[in-house]
């Protein structure tokens, strides 16, 4: 009876085990560029660090509150994101 409890248990906590770890990238990108289109929108281009950094600074004139730091952390994460 423990035993099925415990697989119960732990069949409960994996929902989430499906899904890829969210990295400190993934929140700081999610948390910026998912607040006025969906993410995907910025997943599925493919543009250079250079180009990133023009797209987020022209986000900013829609509203998106950025730091230097951040913007270009961004831009890093995008350009890797296309990598695979
Ligand atoms: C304040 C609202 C807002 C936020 C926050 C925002 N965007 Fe946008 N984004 C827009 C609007 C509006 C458009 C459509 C108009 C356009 O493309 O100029 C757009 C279009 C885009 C496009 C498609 C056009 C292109 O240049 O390829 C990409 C990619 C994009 N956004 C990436 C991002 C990324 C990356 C972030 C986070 C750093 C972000 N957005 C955050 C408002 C926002």
């Amino acid at each position: 009876m423990k035993v099925f409890l415990l697989a119960m248990f732990s069949a409960v906590l994996c929902v989430s085990c499906g899904s890829e770890p969210k990295t400190p990238a993934d929140e700081l990108f999610l948390s910026k560029c998912s607040r006025c289109h969906g993410s995907q929108l910025a997943l599925e281009k493919k543009k250079t660090y250079e180009q990133w950094l023009d797209t987020i600074k022209r986000m900013e004139n829609f509203g998106l509150e950025i730091s230097g730091g951040e913007r270009k952390s961004i831009a890093k994460y995008l350009v890797e994101k296309k990598k695979n």
